[in-house]
């Protein structure tokens, strides 16, 4: 369970608040029901911390009222414990000189307690955070040197967790420690750094170094040190660069990330189609030797995994087998055998639910790849081959850019095993990635063509109680996805089904005016769609349909109808979700929503 995200900073001058704050707001899309920050000023440390967002909270504590140019930060979303003002980090020891920020669980904490409460340890929080703080201090009284104390105290920590602690009287060190949560040291000019995501530390430092599982590291304003917890030797790692920049994570004009990302769609779409052709082939390639292919991830991942099983059979003749993460291994862990591939998407890298999965399949001897957004996730170290999408960072919690890129990657891919399977020829492969070309244009076309009517839609759409999502085919993903987006940040229940489906039993809710919204493009479902439509129709239903901008009939049966270009039904999947999108953003913002952060979600689930 590793949501929220942790920051700290040591520099050579200046107050390291107003830093800290900043990489605060960065990684707030990481969780939020808490935030906190500890300074060491002199000879003593300064907290500050409460409940909410981190504007709320530091309206009500001031943040840069701290002191000092060494501190950690802390983003928390309560594991152990609920939101409240001790609970949130940093949490300190006995003597208040130790604090600690956490991301992660720590498995064996009841037991330390109570051993630590034994040895006289008083507890005021109801984290598993708190027994790290008192672990340092019981160590601290042995042993004098504040690494060596964090070295031994976290050899008794079971579970997951990147942590940052500092200690009053060693006030230049921060003690960074990591295992199966992401940590990332920032090695600046005037000042080192550590956080969970280096967009914490992007504008101060180029340069990172990615922390592996069982190191510890210590950073000052001037240094920095990697140890093995298991041997205490120093490792020598040198920093890479970070691709990304300020402006990179910056909102770039738009009132929130998620429309900013929807918009950069034409850009994320151009970098998909460029991705690094070797790594393609070769996943490729071992799809195509598999005996059996899963397509696994979690909520929209798992979406394009829907989708793209139709692109493999379709375009390659390659029977895939899209699984939702969290079932997967009850579902077809036992099938599991060397000649299985698994290809695992997931825009962080870093969901607990595909991580299992890949560990997993790893022990059954399966193949595992990935397709992930975040160079260096964890995701990329559990898999034999994986491909980044290159999308740029996505902050908004809703998925949206990274979805249309994974889209267009397994499109590529199967136009790939395609080829190999001789089920596409030259010339077909080559007219495919002609229009595969076009794909950024057109969505750059439909955003702007369609941003006016979705609006209109929104307001009709943004009290009502109930919306259904239905398509066929291969837009039976493009349904599910554009009614997540809604559930996920308008807090409008939905339904979506395959069209086929809702004279199954969903057809029972249809009301006069219940709205239902349509994918009917012009491909072979169109007609038996047109159906469904006349069926909802006579019931009541409001009809809002996507469809081709020359379907005559389609419109005339419609109540509001969002016009779309032609284009291959194979492309639909990628285009057609675009207007749902902005759907379920403009539905949001008109229900006073913050459609960047909605309530109870986090960007990367790392909890199971
Ligand atoms: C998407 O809008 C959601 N926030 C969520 O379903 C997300 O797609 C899911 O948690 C998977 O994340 P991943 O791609 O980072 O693995
Ligand atoms: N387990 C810690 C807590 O509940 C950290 C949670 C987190 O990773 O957000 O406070």
């Amino acid at each position: 369970m590793f949501m929220c995200r942790i920051f700290a900073a040591a520099l050579a001058e200046g107050k390291v608040s107003p830093i800290l704050k900043i990489g605060l707001k960065r990684l707030e899309y990481g969780g939020y029901d808490s935030a906190g920050m500890a300074t060491i000023n002199g000879d003593h440390l300064e907290i500050k911390k409460g409940v909410g967002k981190i504007d709320e909270v530091d309206k009500a504590v001031n943040f840069e009222s701290l002191e000092g140019n060494v501190g950690i930060a802390h983003n928390r979303w309560a594991t152990h414990g609920y939101p409240s003002v001790t609970n949130a980090h940093p949490i300190v020891d006995c003597t208040g000189n130790i604090a600690v920020v956490h991301n992660g669980v720590i498995e064996n904490f009841l037991e330390l307690k109570e051993d630590l409460i034994e040895k006289g340890h008083v507890f005021k929080s109801r984290t598993d955070t708190e027994v790290v703080a008192h672990l340092v201090e019981e160590e601290l009284k042995e042993e004098k040197d504040f690494v060596n104390a964090c070295l031994k105290a976290i050899k008794k920590v079971e579970g997951s967790y990147a942590l940052a602690i500092i200690y009053s009287k060693e006030p230049d060190k921060i003690v960074l420690v990591k295992k199966e949560s992401p940590l990332y040291l920032g090695i600046g000019k005037d000042g080192n750094f550590a956080s969970s995501d280096p967009v914490a530390f992007v504008d101060k430092t180029n340069l990172m170094i990615p922390l592996e599982d069982y190191e510890l590291a210590v950073i000052t304003p001037y240094y920095y040190k990697i140890y093995s917890i298991n041997t205490g030797n120093i490792i020598t790692r040198k920093p890479t660069e970070i691709n990304i920049t300020p402006q990179m994570i910056e909102k770039g004009g738009f009132p929130h990330y998620m429309l900013k990302e929807i918009f950069e769609q034409p850009t994320s779409l151009y970098y998909a189609m460029n991705i690094q052709k070797p790594y393609l082939e070769a996943i490729a390639e071992l799809m195509y030797r598999s005996k059996i292919n899963f397509l696994v991830g979690a909520g929209t991942s798992y979406h394009s995994c829907l989708a793209a099983s139709y692109m493999y059979s379709k375009l390659a003749g390659l029977a895939t087998i899209p699984v939702v993460a969290s079932e997967f291994i009850h579902q077809y862990g036992n099938t599991l055998d060397p000649d299985t591939s698994l290809l695992l998407v997931s825009q962080s890298g870093e969901t607990a639910d595909v991580l299992k999965v890949a560990s997993f399949a790893r022990m059954k001897a399966s193949t595992v790849m990935a397709i992930t957004n975040v160079v260096s996730s964890t995701i990329t170290r559990l898999s034999r081959l994986y491909l980044v999408q290159q999308a740029g960072p996505e902050i908004g919690v809703a998925a949206t850019k990274t979805y249309t890129s994974q889209l267009l990657i397994h499109l590529l891919l199967a136009l790939e095993i395609g080829k190999k399977r001789e089920k596409i020829s030259e010339e077909e492969f080559k007219d495919y990635f002609a229009k595969i070309r076009s794909i950024p244009k057109i969505a750059e076309s439909i955003l702007k063509n369609t941003e006016q009517k979705v609006k209109e839609v929104a307001e009709i759409l943004k009290d009502s109680s109930h919306i259904f999502y239905l398509g066929r085919g291969i837009n039976t993903a493009t349904a599910f996805e554009g009614r997540l987006k809604m559930l996920e940040i308008a807090y409008i229940p939905s339904s979506a089904f395959s069209a086929g489906e809702s004279k199954h039993g969903p057809i029972a809710l249809i009301e006069k005016n219940t709205p239902v919204i349509f994918v009917a493009p012009n491909d072979s479902s169109r007609r038996v769609i047109l159906g469904n439509i006349m069926e909802i129709k006579s019931r009541g239903g409001k009809i809002i349909t996507l469809g081709n901008s020359d379907d005559k009939e389609l419109k005339e049966v419609s109540d509001i109808y969002i016009e779309m270009p032609e284009s291959e039904d194979i492309l639909t999947p990628i285009l057609y979700v675009l207007p749902l999108q902005l759907l379920a953003y403009y539905t949001a913002v008109l229900r006073g929503l913050d459609p960047d952060k909605p309530r109870n979600l986090a960007k990367s689930v790392t909890v199971e």
